[in-house]
């Protein structure tokens, strides 16, 4: 998608759908109030109406966009909107859309482009047959900014932000049979052009570190298992204390020797989400050159049933020491995160650590799917986790880690077990990860609910991959760590 900003004066260019927000209850004069009064059209949230080639104006259609009450018009209401304008007609046949909005002041025309961005993002590389007229056919979008060099300005981080995103939402959409550990691990390595440093170590380093616990999971895949180490310093003091963010990365989860039933098993391709995420925010720390020092961790791997593969019942030791007594092989992202989380810390010693993860099935019960769950040993990280979420729209519920419950991962015969039964599925699973963070400020989101949306509510977010976490990070880190 091509963006422009652009004076209201400038003329519209051939095969144009102009966009125009009405507050609710505004009254539309002539045929506009016509068309409106015969469609039900009051100007909501949400609503758009699309009227033909209408008189006093040059565009071809005329999309009215619904906002609400003027005092619920903020930032997001602004994306959400541009983006609903460009739902309306993005297969109309027209190839530009312009955008009008009540404020053509930078930060909002900037917000209303990233919408559209958002918005127009798809996964289409594997579709070969798809007609001509099925397709979008909107290339080009116009924001009409009072100050278009400012618009512009205010643009850049954002469009950084688009292309982390698209770059995340790409990583998950990607079927299993594409993006295993070593595959993820190249387009992560490809990032280095954006100024990241990224080092990925294989099997023999991992086993050399002694990450039992990791290449447990990877033991039954034919595909090699990964851990990429993303780096970006960008503070002042390049040795700055880091802070740091950790993905699980299950490129596939059958769920091993425990495998999981064949109905909707092929969602587990985007088992990888939360390394996907991690991926994208130091995508965008770098696209928008952030003042802090930042890692990231993958932990790359496939979960296969094989002759090869772990077992229920077996006895693997992480790089902490810790022995694990594997009691379902489809609780396999806590272990990847215990050697993951460890390492991390272990190496560089950072200020606090953020996990995502597709964890666990039953923070989709707790919270149903809109919401992720937050769970932090540290209050400020968690205030600040979940403000952010806020801000960006991608909704955080923070999560108790109740000390009395740390006893169902315990074990008979090892330092713990990798579940602890249905009841309270996702707070055990965090309290298992707890465990490998030796103290240090942590906070883990689990994304299982968030990481895709069938159908999706949010006309910024197209249906499928959702890139959930990277826009709460971004927000976090330039609010709060950067400077
Ligand atoms: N990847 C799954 C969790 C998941 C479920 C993600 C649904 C997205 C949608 C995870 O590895 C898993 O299998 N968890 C098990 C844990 C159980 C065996 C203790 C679960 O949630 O059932
Ligand atoms: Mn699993
Ligand atoms: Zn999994």
């Amino acid at each position: 998608m091509d963006i422009e900003f652009v004076a209201a004066a400038q003329a519209l260019p051939a095969k144009t759908a102009l966009a125009r927000i009405v507050f609710e209850g505004a009254a539309l004069d002539g045929p506009l109030g016509q068309a409106a009064a015969a469609s039900r059209f009051t100007g909501g949230k949400g609503q758009t109406l699309d009227v033909l080639a209408p008189a006093g104006t040059e565009a071809a259609r005329l999309v009215l966009v619904g906002v609400g009450k003027p005092d619920g018009f903020d930032a997001l209401g602004v994306e959400h909107a541009a983006a609903s304008a460009y739902g309306a007609v993005k297969a109309s046949g027209l190839t530009t859309l312009r955008i009008e909005l009540p404020d053509a002041g930078p930060e909002l025309a900037a917000r209303a482009a990233l919408g559209v961005r958002l918005a127009s993002y798809r996964f289409d590389k594997y579709r070969t047959k798809e007609p001509a007229e099925k397709k979008p056919s909107i290339v080009k979008t116009e924001v009409v900014a009072g100050d278009s060099t400012a618009a512009l300005a205010a643009f850049a981080p954002l469009a950084a932000l688009a292309d982390a995103l698209s770059f995340t939402r790409d990583l998950v959409s990607e079927p299993a049979n594409v993006l295993y550990p070593a595959e993820f691990a190249r387009r992560v390595k490809a990032l280095e052009t954006l100024g990241l440093e990224v080092e990925i170590l294989g099997e023999p380093e991992m086993m050399k570190l002694g990450m039992g616990s990791l290449l447990g999971v990877g033991q039954g895949s034919i595909r090699e298992s990964q851990l990429a180490i993303l780096r970006w310093n960008g503070a002042a003091d390049k040795k700055a204390q880091p802070i740091a963010f950790v993905g699980k990365g299950v490129c596939f989860d059958t769920g091993g020797i425990s495998i999981k039933p064949a109905d909707g098993m092929e969602d587990m391709k985007w088992d990888m989400a939360g390394a996907a995420a991690v991926a994208g925010l130091m995508h965008v720390l770098a696209g928008r050159k952030a003042k802090v020092n930042a890692v990231g961790i993958l932990g790359l791997v496939e979960n296969m049933p094989d002759g090869n593969a772990q077992r229920p019942g077996d006895v693997v030791t992480s790089m902490s020491g810790q022995t694990i007594e594997i009691i379902n092989t489809d609780a396999e992202g806590r272990l990847v995160l215990a050697d993951a989380v460890w390492y991390c810390q272990d190496r560089f010693k950072p200020k606090f650590m953020v996990d995502l993860a597709t964890l666990t099935g039953a923070i989709i019960v707790a919270l149903g799917n809109d919401l992720a769950g937050c769970y932090a040993n540290d209050e400020t990280l968690a205030a600040n986790l979940i403000a952010a979420s806020n801000t960006e729209g991608e909704p955080l519920w923070r999560m108790p880690l109740p000390a009395q419950y740390d006893k169902n991962i315990d074990s008979m015969i090892a330092d713990m077990k990798n579940t602890g039964g249905r009841p309270g599925g996702s707070i055990t699973a965090a309290m298992f990860i707890q465990r490998f963070t030796n103290g240090v400020p942590w906070a883990h989101l689990d994304i299982a609910s968030t990481a895709w949306k069938k159908p999706s509510s949010v006309p910024t977010i197209p249906d499928g991959a959702t890139g959930y976490g990277v826009r709460l990070l971004n927000r976090m880190v330039a609010e709060k760590y950067e400077g």
